[in-house]
Formats: C-alpha cells, structure tokens, sequence
C-alpha cells in the first residue's frame, strides 16, 4: 500500500472523512472502577463501543477503522482479566463478526496470534474467510490482538533478513515499501487519524511505523462511554488541520 494516501475521501457536508481512523481503546478499567464494577465490565461495554463506531466509520465513509485491543504487554495483567478479554475475543468473534459482514464491515485481526488459545485462532480464520466473501465496497475494521508496534517491526525486519539470507533480495534493494509490506498492517493505508481517549497523551507501541504522518488526536473521555458524537468532534478537529508531510502548503 502506498505511503502516502491523502487519506481523505469528501463526504456530501463537503467535510473531508479520513480513510483510515486507528483507536487506543484506552480507560474501560477507570470506566469501570467508577462503577465499583470488575475491570471485564469495561471491556465488554467497550467491545460493544467498537461495534457502533466501526459501523458509524463505515456509515460515513471511512473505508478502514484499526483498534488496539490486546498489546503484546497484556499479558502480564492478572489472569483473571486476560480470560475475560479471550473471552470477550470468543464471543465477538462468534456472533458479531457476521453482523458486521451484514452491514458491510470485514472484521480482520493484526497481531501475533500464535501465543492465542487454538479455538481463537479457528474463529480468527472463519473470520478473515467471511470477510474475503465481501466485495471491494465494504469497510474494513481491524482489531489489533497480541499487537506491539517493536515487535511488529522485529519480524518485519527477521522476515526481509531471511529474504537477503536466501539470495532474493538484495540489501539495496529495501526499500520503505518493502518494510511497509512486511508488517501485519501490509493490506492496509497508513493511518490518518489517530485516536487516544482516557486522558492517556502517549503511543503505548501502537502503529509505530504507520504513524510516521498521522494526526493525533487526545480526548478525556474514556472508551466505554465514547459516542458517535465524539467522533464527529475528531473528524471536525482533523479537518482543522494542514496536512503537509514534511512539505510545504
Ligand atoms: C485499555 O484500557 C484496554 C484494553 C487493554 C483492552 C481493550 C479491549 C476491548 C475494549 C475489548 C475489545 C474486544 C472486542 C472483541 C471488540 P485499560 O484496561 O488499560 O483501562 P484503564 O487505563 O482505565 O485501566
């Protein structure tokens, strides 16, 4: 996939949508807590929060919606939250992966999946075979599971290694597209918009080489609770800004 997209697509408000919106889903354990709820009560409302806004994104034109769900440092969190996130994974990927084909959503999953339970990686499969049943109109959401920026950009760098170690490719010949085309995000345009919710101001190893030109864009409001209407005030914010990646305008 090229570089560079322009990533923006004129939606009829003559509003320019970015193609390709990424989300942090940062706060569901504070949005929780609150609550004097268990911290799985977060995820699950803001599993739910994924399905209204990748649906509202495709609804409006955004032809690709990418969600950190799951780092490659969750695991250290108590087990009995990692469970209830797989669990949460098991039941989205059983019952709404083929509601969302209905609206028109292909639901992907980026990662390293080999550590994940094996019934996980069967439903992944099923998914990724529903969503190559969708024709070239049809948004694409991804969920990021066991996903870190470095470790992404580790086998991206074992992989094209392994490729000059064979004699297929010659140092000289790497290129920012071939290290582009190495990484799980291969299929997909770098990111216009990104989106960190919670009051979190930082990366946390999210899309480190796909958002060398993206727009940030922070807001206090946790995950759980972030309406549609939260996303036209990002979408309005990005429209504020000049894009010029590195040039000038
Ligand atoms: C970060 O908030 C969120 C996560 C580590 C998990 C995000 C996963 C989901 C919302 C579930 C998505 C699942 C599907 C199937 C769409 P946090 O727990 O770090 O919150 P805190 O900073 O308030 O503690």
């Amino acid at each position: 996939m090229a570089l560079f997209g322009f990533g923006k697509s004129a939606s009829p408000e003559g509003r320019q949508v970015p193609r390709h919106i990424a989300v942090t889903m940062d706060g569901n354990g504070r949005w929780a807590k609150k609550r004097g709820l268990p911290r799985s009560a977060g995820h699950a409302v803001g599993a739910e929060t994924f399905r209204t806004i990748a649906t509202y994104c495709k609804d409006i034109g955004v032809q690709y919606f990418t969600v950190y769900a799951f780092s490659t440092e969750n695991w250290t969190r108590p087990k009995e939250e990692v469970d209830a996130l797989m669990d949460l994974f098991r039941k989205y990927l059983r019952e709404a992966v083929e509601t969302m084909a209905a609206r028109g959503v292909a639901v992907r999953i980026l990662g390293d999946l080999t550590p994940l339970p094996e019934d996980i990686r069967a439903l992944i499969q099923e998914a990724a075979e529903i969503a190559d049943t969708l024709g070239s109109s049809a948004a694409t959401a991804s969920l990021c599971i066991n996903y870190g920026g470095r470790d992404e950009i580790k086998n991206a760098v074992r992989q094209i290694a392994g490729q000059v170690q064979a004699g297929l490719l010659d140092p000289s010949e790497i290129t920012e597209d071939t290290i582009s085309g190495a990484l799980y995000t291969a299929h997909l345009p770098d990111p216009d918009l990104i989106i960190r919710p919670s009051g979190e101001i930082r990366l946390s190893n999210f899309l480190l080489w796909q958002s060398a030109y993206a727009e940030y864009y922070f807001t206090p409001v946790l995950w759980p609770d972030f309406t549609v209407k939260d996303l036209e005030d990002a979408i309005t914010d990005f429209n504020r800004r000049s894009r010029r990646f590195g040039g000038v305008k």
